[in-house]
């Protein structure tokens, strides 16, 4: 059967507005493999090479493509960048990243948000986009933790789950990577993650598992080693037999740019379907040949060593996902071109995909994912009443726009952090930093604003003496290793928790002279705040990695014109032993790399703290409003295979406000799980006065643990207990069944 899913695009070219045409004809797998085995039928020995390896890193037109076949109208596939909007090219918004997406705990925007990134994508000419990640933030400094959904596995899975599906709704491939227990920058081409079955499935594969169920087109294998074998060449991953295609994946398996550190039939053997970057690459501690080159998977295949059968399914899988969302008819043609980002040269048609939709979507998710950590009751504090302000003090480095000409992956950190670094980063052409929209905000209300836009320890403070307010705005960042720059010292990893740039000291100093004063962080994670009891600061936004709506979405949180409810998708606690994990930074012994022990198995941030009594600064799931809520008349009904759970929450304050509220399970103790595990969550908006019925319901899986012996989701016998609240701390509803 042949659905027609029609959808329509506004796309702005540089001088005009164009229409991209979005309309494709989706199509079931059956039908995707019955074309795509009849196209393997007609393809010469070259052209099946072609469309499974890299055409090299340095000429490709994308950040990847694969050989076109011309005389069959299938054009070289462009796989790029990045998970929060196209890079390196312009003429893109500079969506918020997925740790972002994370804190709205908004299926709703994270849907959304996918959406309107693969609008781009198609609008660019772009097959594949090369997302989402979905690398659980095992531990806190994780360089590229904020690419993901945070440090829970079932927040991680409905993240990719909704994004998958906005993307491929689009008719754009997803990517789910990266496969898998790739948690560290430090050795990640070729650590060996050493991570027990149970483990595997319950926290880092579970991401990948809804994927699958998303229909996912790929999966993009990991640098590092798993069990001893590299991740692109792993058959237990990988192979028919694998993880993968055991629970039901239909897709291309691709490996990351230069994770095949093994020969071309190991690879393909093992169940690899295609290979980027098609050229040897060499970075920090391996050569990487992959396919290597085209010649040697040739000689394979002429050899025997890879079957000709495997090199069919291997280019039957990459076109069945293709003719899936129907990208053979009407797509566009790649538009840009990756290897002159400054939009130069005769390859790049200056393309514009950018929208007013897209830009109000992005400024939605930056209010929607700021965590109101702090507010004192009534003002001073949040919500500013911009007419009676007028004095305002805006102080730090963090409020300006950041060089735009820092390399094409956001490398300097020299102002205000909308993203981290990498190939994950993003355009940063259109950023509106925090000092235009609140300086643009409260000049046009008639208050005199004082600036003091360095970090310098003395000007911030006398900026601030005197005034209504002060507003301080202070960061961290981390982000890739590999090509990119090791950043303020920093090697991907973050070395510790601390803000950059003496950022606790300046808004210790502002504290000290002002008694209003209001701190902003802008950050890839968990930062130490000593300074949150002090009674001079009445506020504190978490604006995390808001993208490049940063000042809009933060003006209308701090007006009060969008009602905080982000929630923090990780615990703030003050040190990395809170958190049970480590990054290792040590090589591994003699030489090469490091084994990477996962010995906390299912311990990862609130799971460990809760498990160890440690009390965090600020736990997972937190976030105020400026309203309230209250949750009454819990109930649970049980079936053979699900749990309904439904409960009340009424808005009991003054103003309208979204609540997420949020549902954690018990398991019976023999079990051996966790004190609780996020189990659902929803955003609820209500006007003052409202009240809502929610229901959650928890299918059989999601009561499962995963059984190594059986290799399968086994329900353990016992009384379960139920905890819904307003974060994994404030439960104000218990049941139990
Ligand atoms: C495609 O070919 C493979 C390998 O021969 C076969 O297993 C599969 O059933 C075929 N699929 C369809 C829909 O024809
Ligand atoms: C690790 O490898 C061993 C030996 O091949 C295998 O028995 C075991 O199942 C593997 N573990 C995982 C989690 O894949
Ligand atoms: C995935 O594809 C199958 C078969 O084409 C379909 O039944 C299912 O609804 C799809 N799942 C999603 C989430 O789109
Ligand atoms: C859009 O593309 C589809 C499929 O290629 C085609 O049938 C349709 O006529 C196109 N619509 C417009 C407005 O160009
Ligand atoms: C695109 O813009 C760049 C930079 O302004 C320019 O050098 C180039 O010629 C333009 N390309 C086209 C096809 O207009
Ligand atoms: C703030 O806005 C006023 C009025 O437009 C302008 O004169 C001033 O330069 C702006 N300050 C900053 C730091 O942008
Ligand atoms: C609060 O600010 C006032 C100045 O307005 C200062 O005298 C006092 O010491 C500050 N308190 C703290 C705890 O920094
Ligand atoms: C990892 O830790 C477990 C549990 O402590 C231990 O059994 C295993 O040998 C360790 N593996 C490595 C490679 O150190
Ligand atoms: C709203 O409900 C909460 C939770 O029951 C309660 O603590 C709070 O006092 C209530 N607020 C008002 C204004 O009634």
């Amino acid at each position: 059967m042949s659905l027609l899913a029609l959808f329509s695009l506004f796309a702005l070219t540089a001088s005009s507005l164009a229409q991209t045409n979005t309309t494709f004809t989706l199509r079931s797998w059956t039908e995707a493999y019955a074309l795509a085995n009849a196209t393997v039928a007609q393809l010469t020995l070259a052209e099946k090479i072609g469309l499974v390896t890299g055409v090299g890193q340095f000429n490709s037109r994308c950040v990847g493509n694969v050989s076109p076949v011309p005389r069959l109208g299938i054009p070289g596939l462009c796989l790029n960048d990045g998970p929060a909007g196209v890079r390196p090219t312009k003429g893109v918004s500079g969506f918020p990243p997925g740790i972002a997406a994370a804190s709205t705990f908004s299926r709703r925007l994270m849907r959304a948000r996918g959406v309107a990134l693969a609008e781009e994508f198609r609008g660019k000419g772009i097959n594949v986009h090369l997302g989402p990640a979905m690398d659980l933030m095992r531990n806190p400094k994780a360089g590229r933790g904020w690419e993901s959904f945070g440090a829970d596995p079932y927040l991680n899975g409905e993240g990719a789950f909704e994004t998958i599906t906005g993307i491929q709704s689009v008719g754009v491939m997803a990517c789910a990577k990266h496969f898998i227990a790739n948690n560290q920058e430090h050795w990640r081409y070729g650590l060996i993650a050493d991570v027990d079955d149970r483990t595997l499935h319950e926290m880092y594969y579970y991401p990948f598992l809804r994927s699958i169920e998303a229909n996912v087109s790929s999966v993009m294998c990991s640098y590092n080693q798993f069990n001893g074998t590299s991740a692109c060449h792993n058959a237990n991953l990988i192979g028919p037999n694998g993880l993968l295609r055991r629970d039901g994946f239909q897709g291309f398996v691709v490996s990351d740019w230069g994770a095949t550190h093994d020969s071309a039939s190991d690879n393909a053997n093992a169940g690899l379907d295609m290979e980027q970057p098609g050229d040897d690459i060499f970075i920090g501690g391996g050569v990487f040949n992959g396919f290597l080159g085209i010649g040697s998977l040739t000689s394979d295949v002429n050899s025997g060593s890879v079957p000709p059968a495997r090199l069919d399914q291997m280019v039957a899988r990459i076109l069945a996902a293709w003719y899936r969302l129907g990208q053979d008819s009407g797509y566009p043609a790649v538009n840009f071109n990756a290897q002159h980002s400054d939009g130069s040269g005769s390859l790049n048609l200056n393309v514009s995909v950018r929208s007013d939709a897209h830009t109000a979507l992005s400024r939605e998710i930056a209010a929607a994912s700021a965590v109101l950590l702090k507010n004192t009751a009534g003002a001073p504090g949040l919500p500013l009443n911009n007419a009676a302000l007028k004095r305002v003090a805006i102080i730090g480095q963090d409020a300006l726009i950041p060089n735009l000409n820092c390399g094409d992956s956001n490398q300097c950190n020299d102002g205000t952090v909308t993203i981290g670094w990498g190939s994950g980063s993003n355009s940063l052409l259109f950023t509106v930093p925090p000092i235009t929209a609140l300086n643009q905000t409260f000049t046009g209300a008639g208050a005199v604003v004082t600036t003091s836009l360095t970090n310098d320890l003395t000007a911030g403070p006398k900026a601030a003496q005197g005034q209504d307010v002060a507003i301080v705005f202070v960061n961290a960042m981390s982000g890739e290793l590999g090509a990119y720059q090791i950043v303020d010292g920093n090697e991907g990893d973050r070395n510790d928790l601390e803000l950059w740039f003496s950022g606790s000291t300046l808004v210790q100093n502002v504290a000290a002279v002002c008694k209003n004063t209001i701190v902003v962080v802008h950050s890839v994670g968990p930062v130490h705040m000593p300074w949150t009891t002090n009674p001079n600061i009445t506020a504190i936004v978490y604006a995390g990695a808001p993208g490049e709506q940063t000042g809009p979405g933060l003006v209308d949180v701090l007006l009060g014109t969008v009602n905080p409810s982000g929630r923090i998708p990780f615990s703030i606690a003050d040190d990395e032993t809170s958190y049970g994990t480590t990054i290792v930074t040590d090589p591994g012994f003699p030489l090469g790399f490091p084994v990477v022990n996962y010995t906390e198995k299912l311990l990862v941030d609130y799971r460990y703290m809760d498990a160890n009594n440690i009390t965090p600064r600020f736990e997972f799931g937190f976030g105020l409003s400026y309203t309230t809520f209250a949750y009454s008349d819990l109930a649970i009904s049980s079936s053979d295979t699900s749990q309904m759970i439904s409960f009340t929450v009424k808005n009991n304050g003054t103003v309208a406000g979204t609540e997420i509220p949020q549902l954690y399970l018990g398991y019976p103790h023999s079990a051996g799980e966790p004190p609780k595990v996020l189990r659902g969550f929803d955003d609820i908006l209500l006007g003052p006065g409202a009240s809502q019925q929610v229901v959650m319901t928890l299918a059989q899986r999601e009561m499962s643990i995963w059984d190594t012996p059986t290799q399968s989701w086994v329900r353990p016998s016992g009384t379960f207990s139920v905890f819904v609240g307003a974060s994994s701390r404030d439960i104000r509803l218990n049941g139990s069944f």
